[in-house]
């Protein structure tokens, strides 16, 4: 089986994870993947492929602009297939998770996010009430020289607080169930590729949240 990280590289993140509900992992991707990704996010852009994004379960969602403004593309394993090799190092990162934290994990939704200037969103959590499936949260940013000033940082709320840039190739895994979360207004187009990791297969009902 093809593998993109060391043993190690795993060991330590997913320790850093464990012991504080959260890591932050620069330089995550390969080049040549963020290369794919930067492009399709922005075709997709220029097709108008983004949507809305909701809020709540399936049956409840509605858009709230007060909570937040960001748009979304969701991805799709079969149809997104020139992004391939995002999915296999989402796959083994799951690997990885059973075998260093006897976590275990099947399957995942992931979409392109697109906070326009003045976007944000408002403290949350990532595990809705109705639908505890989501365990683990991910983001890695794809903003080119991002400054201070420009706004738009993840700050966590608890269990502890702390404020992170969103970097270019910067990742951010998180658990969906304890770390309350929100995104600050950015003073520029954020861009984001944003997901979890369940603990069953998502169902069809359930995708395109
Ligand atoms: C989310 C979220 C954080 C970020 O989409 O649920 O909290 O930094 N995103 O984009
Ligand atoms: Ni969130």
């Amino acid at each position: 089986m093809k593998t993109f990280y060391s043993s190690e590289f795993w060991n330590q993140g997913l320790i850093q994870l464990a012991d504080n509900d959260y890591v932050v992992i620069d330089s995550f991707l390969p080049k040549e993947l963020l290369n794919n990704l930067e492009r399709k996010f922005i075709l997709n852009e220029n097709k108008q492929l983004f949507e809305p994004a909701k809020i709540g379960s399936a049956e409840v969602e509605k858009r709230i602009t007060e909570i937040r403004s960001d748009y979304t593309y969701w991805l799709d394993r079969e149809r997104d297939s020139d992004i391939v090799t995002f999915f296999e190092i989402v796959d083994e990162l799951i690997r990885n998770c059973a075998e260093v934290l006897y976590l275990s994990l099947q399957g995942f939704e992931f979409h392109f996010a697109r906070y326009p200037k003045g976007g944000f969103y408002k403290a949350h959590l990532d595990q809705f009430d109705s639908r505890s499936n989501r365990m683990l949260s991910m983001v890695i940013y794809l903003n080119h020289d991002w400054a201070i000033g420009d706004g738009g940082e993840l700050r966590l709320l608890e269990p502890c607080i702390k404020t992170i840039e969103p970097l270019y190739n910067r990742a951010v895994i998180f658990r969906s169930d304890v770390v309350l979360h929100e995104v600050l207004q950015s003073n520029k187009l954020r861009r984001s590729i944003t997901g979890w990791i369940l603990k069953r297969p998502s169902g069809v009902d359930l995708l395109g949240l």
